[in-house]
């Protein structure tokens, strides 16, 4: 299926790895430019490289920007220009009590998570509006409706994303633009795979059993009862950038593997 992308621009926050490098390679692929970001120039140069290596004729930039400092976002918003699609995906989460969340760890997963996309959408909504298209997701999680007691900080920002996103979807009435937001569950992106490796080693068993026991005694309600893989997230997302999906706006999509319980 041709996903008519070619000679869109797309800016990917915190596409040097995972689920952002992921949904780049696609967006790539299908022809359009993109503007990857992550804190460092190194590493984007290191996407760039990768990226080029594996879709030949890629189109690919970088601008480096930390979301967790607002004058180094502001940088970055001064450089980025006109975009077709924007795709609001860093975020960063901890796994601590409730009790051990300071208030400094709320905002720092407030700053990235949530400002991230409110300053991103705000600088460059007004041009797709005017030029009557364009395309913004929100990287949400199941933990914004799940809300595991040892991630409340991280499921409360993705629950902030949602409301965000759909009330940005109500400023596209009758235009070609579209705002949605969608709901990975745990997926196989460089973290998530740290986060094996280090309980393998702490546990002593094989990071398959880390894996199995994760979906046996945690995340007991997923049907799939495995990780995602970061290319099934991106395949979904492309979708949604694509002038094929524009009967969705205002829509929060689940691809989390059916742990969420509920039909819709
Ligand atoms: N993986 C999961 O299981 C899962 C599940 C549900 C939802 N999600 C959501 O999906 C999105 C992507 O997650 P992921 O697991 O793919 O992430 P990841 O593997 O941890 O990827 C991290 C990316 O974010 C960049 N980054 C981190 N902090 C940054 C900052 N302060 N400023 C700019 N860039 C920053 C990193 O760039 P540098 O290191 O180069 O700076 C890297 O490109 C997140 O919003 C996450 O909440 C993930």
């Amino acid at each position: 299926m041709d996903l008519q992308l070619k000679n869109k621009r797309a800016f990917v926050s915190g596409s040097t790895g995972g689920i952002g490098l992921a949904i780049a390679k696609v967006l790539v692929a299908e022809g359009a430019e993109v503007i990857l970001n992550g804190r460092t120039q190194a590493r984007i140069d290191q996407a760039i490289a990768r990226l080029s290596s594996e879709v030949s004729g890629a189109k690919l930039r970088g601008i480096p920007a930390d979301f967790a400092d607002p004058a180094s976002v502001e940088s970055l918003l001064d450089k980025l220009g006109s975009v077709d699609i924007l795709i609001n995906n860093v975020g960063i989460f901890t796994s601590q009590s409730f009790a051990d969340t300071s208030d400094a760890d709320w905002y720092q997963m407030f700053e990235v998570n949530v400002m991230s996309g409110v300053r991103l959408s705000r600088a460059v909504l007004p041009g797709m509006l005017k030029r009557n298209w364009g395309r913004i997701l929100f990287v949400s999680s199941e933990c914004a409706m799940l809300v595991p007691e040892d991630l409340i900080a991280y499921s409360t920002t993705k629950a902030a994303m949602l409301a965000v996103s759909r009330g940005l979807a109500q400023t596209t009435k009758g235009s070609a633009v579209t705002v949605n937001a969608v709901l990975p569950g745990s997926t196989l992106s460089e973290g998530a795979e740290r986060f094996l490796q280090t309980v393998a080693e702490n546990e002593q068993i094989s990071e398959k059993e880390v894996a199995e026991n994760f979906f046996k005694n945690v995340r007991t309600s997923s049907l799939i009862q495995r990780f995602t893989s970061t290319e099934e997230i991106a395949n979904t997302l492309a979708y949604l950038c694509s002038p094929l999906a524009s009967a969705t706006n205002g829509a929060a999509i689940k691809l989390e593997g059916g742990s969420v319980p509920g039909i819709l």
